[in-house]
C-alpha cells in the first residue's frame, strides 16, 4: 500500500547548530499548516556526496546548504543555476522525481527582496553601489545587483587581490577601489553595502570613514548581529534609509521552502522575531 509522503527539507553544514534556518521553516510549516519537517543536519566533508545521494530517496525534497559545504555542492548537483554559477556556490538545493540534484543560489535574491522590502523607494539605478568586501556573500550581493541594473559597483576589500579577483569575473560594470580610499568614493554611491564581518559582535568595528555620505543613499549591512551595527547607525544619522541584515537571511529561505512545501512565505514582523528568539 503507498503512503502519503511527508515533506522533508532541511539545511546541511557544520557547525550546524548555531543555524536559524530551522527556526524559520519551522515557523512556516505552523503558520500555513503544513505537515512537513525542516531537520539541522551535521555533514563532514567526506560524506557529503554519500548524504546528498540518499536524502531523496528518504524523501527529502530539498535542503539548504551552508558553511563548509556551499562551493563543494556545485560539484556533485546534477543540474546547476547559472547564478550558482556565476556566485560560484549554492544555498538552495532540490531534489527533482527522478533524484537528480538541482542547484541554486538564492543569496541574491534575498538581499534584494530585502532591500527592496525595507527601502521601498530604493532605485539601484539611482547611481553607483559601493560595495566593502570581496568574499561569497559579495558575489552573491555583486551579482544581484548588476542584474538589478545598478550602473556601476565601487568594490573595496582590504584585500586588493580578491575584489581584483570579482572585476575580472564580473567585469566592465565594476571599478575597484583601493580599502584606505573607499571613504573618498562614499559621496558617489547612491547604495552602500557592507558584506565583510566587520562590525559583527565580537569582531573588528567597522571604520571607514563616512563623512560624505549623501542622505539619499540607501545603506545596508549584511550582519545582523547586532541588527543595528555602527555603519547602519552612522548612516542613520546621516539621514540616510538603512536596511538590517536579517532581512537577506530570511528572503533567501522563501524561495526553498516554496519549492520544498509548495508555498511562498511571507517575511515579516512575526519571522523576524521567531528568527531572532
Ligand atoms: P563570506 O563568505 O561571509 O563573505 P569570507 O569569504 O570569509 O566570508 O569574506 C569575508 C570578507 O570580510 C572578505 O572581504 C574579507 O576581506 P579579505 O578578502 O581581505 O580577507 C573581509 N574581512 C574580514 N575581516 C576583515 C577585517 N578585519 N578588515 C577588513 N575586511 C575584513
Amino acid at each position: 500500500m503507498s503512503e502519503t509522503k511527508i515533506p522533508l527539507a532541511g539545511v546541511i553544514g557544520n557547525p550546524i547548530s548555531h543555524s536559524r534556518s530551522p527556526l524559520i521553516h519551522g515557523h512556516w510549516l505552523k503558520k500555513y499548516g503544513i505537515k512537513g519537517f525542516y531537520v539541522p543536519m551535521h555533514v563532514e566533508h567526506d560524506d557529503l556526496e554519500t548524504v546528498l545521494r540518499s536524502l531523496p530517496k528518504l524523501g527529502f525534497r530539498g535542503i539548504n546548504v551552508t558553511i563548509p559545504h556551499k562551493v563543494s555542492v556545485l560539484g556533485i548537483a546534477d543540474i546547476v543555476t547559472d547564478r550558482a554559477t556565476l556566485i560560484g556556490a549554492a544555498n538552495t538545493l532540490t531534489f527533482t522525481a527522478e533524484g537528480k540534484i538541482h542547484a541554486d543560489n538564492t543569496d541574491g535574491y534575498g538581499f534584494i527582496a530585502s532591500l527592496k522590502q525595507g527601502a521601498p523607494s530604493w532605485d539601484p539605478k539611482s547611481g553607483p553601489a559601493l560595495v566593502f568586501g570581496a568574499g561569497g556573500a559579495s558575489r552573491a550581493v555583486i551579482c544581484s545587483l548588476l542584474d538589478a541594473g545598478v550602473p556601476e559597483i565601487i568594490l573595496t576589500n582590504r584585500t586588493r587581490h580578491n575584489a581584483d579577483m570579482l572585476k575580472s569575473e564580473f567585469g566592465a560594470r565594476v571599478r575597484v577601489v583601493e580599502w584606505v580610499q573607499a571613504g573618498n568614493v562614499v559621496e558617489d554611491a547612491g547604495t552602500i553595502v557592507n558584506t565583510t564581518s566587520l562590525g559583527m559582535s565580537g569582531k573588528t568595528e567597522f571604520r571607514v570613514p563616512l563623512d560624505g555620505l549623501r542622505s539619499d543613499t540607501v545603506v545596508t549591512d549584511i550582519v545582523y548581529e547586532p541588527l543595528e551595527t555602527t555603519l547602519l547607525k552612522t548612516a542613520k544619522e546621516a539621514g540616510c534609509v538603512t536596511v538590517d541584515g536579517l532581512g537577506m537571511l530570511l528572503h533567501q529561505a522563501a524561495p526553498g521552502f516554496e519549492r520544498w512545501f509548495g508555498k511562498m512565505p511571507e517575511v515579516d514582523d512575526e519571522t523576524r522575531r521567531v528568527a531572532l528568539s
